[in-house]
């Protein structure tokens, strides 16, 4: 099948070549497809409908053809940036970050990787690893309340929803594959300091009684620190827990 558009971005590495699909069936796995050829480092995969779009945990994505971002970018990454954790918040960050200059909404991360606004959910991440990295992104840009609300989907958000307005999806999709090229150079030049305290403040949990969930147990406590290196928290009793970021599925204020 052949892509409807082909982009070459002036970019460093993320997007010097896009390929915009009209409809597949998940930006993802074409994006993994390309993985055999070390040249493919940095391709983007758009879709303006997905037929079998992936989401975490097994689910489904929906999102009716051109409402939003579906995109997916396959790296190739040198080992010391194959840290789930740093993609992860990369990924989020950009979006919030695409997000505030594209309409002045400010957004937040909830752990691990999904991007809401005042509570909904507009943004899932979706990160593969096999033979290279896909970094997959559904960012909802068009949708009504009435559209989510038919889909069954009440937490969910779209950007439209927010302020009223209706924009374009390309554009987007053109400003995030900028913010996350800016971003990942950031990260190969080993400059994370900026990215970890963006992801600090979007996920605005720093100094709150929360709970983190691991697979063994749950852990409770007031958040003394979250970074790469690890979360601390103080438990009531003056219990220290220092947790891996990649072990923590879940983490929340109560
Ligand atoms: C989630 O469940 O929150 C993650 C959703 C990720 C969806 C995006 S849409 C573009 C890319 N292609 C896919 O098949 N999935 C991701």
């Amino acid at each position: 099948m052949n892509p409807r558009e082909e982009w070459q971005l002036a970019t460093r590495q993320v997007g010097r070549h896009v390929l915009l699909f009209d409809r597949i069936d998940s930006t993802n796995k074409w994006a993994a497809t390309l993985a055999v050829d070390a040249n493919n480092h940095g391709v983007v995969v758009l879709a303006h409908d997905q037929t079998a779009g992936r989401g975490q945990h097994g689910r489904r994505w929906l999102s009716p053809p051109g409402s939003s971002v579906l995109a997916s970018l396959l790296l190739l990454p040198p080992p010391a940036l194959r840290r789930p954790v740093l993609l992860t918040a990369w990924a989020a960050v950009s979006v919030c970050e695409t997000i505030r200059k594209s309409t002045g909404l400010e957004a937040n991360i909830k752990w691990p990787n999904d991007v809401l606004i005042r509570g909904r959910k507009v943004c899932g991440i979706l990160i593969e690893q096999g033979q290279g990295t896909v970094v997959g992104i559904g960012l909802n840009v068009n949708q009504t309340a009435d559209m989510f609300a038919a889909a069954d989907l009440p937490l969910a958000g779209s950007l439209a929803m927010f302020d009223g307005c209706s924009r374009d999806v390309k554009e987007i999709a053109k400003q995030l594959i900028c913010q996350l090229d800016d971003g990942y150079q950031r990260l190969c030049d080993n400059a994370t300091e900026d990215l970890e305290t963006c992801w600090k403040h979007r996920l605005g949990l720093l100094g709150k009684f929360v709970t983190a969930e691991c697979a063994d147990r749950c852990y409770s406590g007031l958040l003394r620190e979250v970074a790469f290196d690890g979360l601390e928290l103080e438990t009531p009793e003056g219990e220290i827990h220092r947790l891996p970021p990649e072990a923590v599925r879940r983490l929340e204020a109560v």
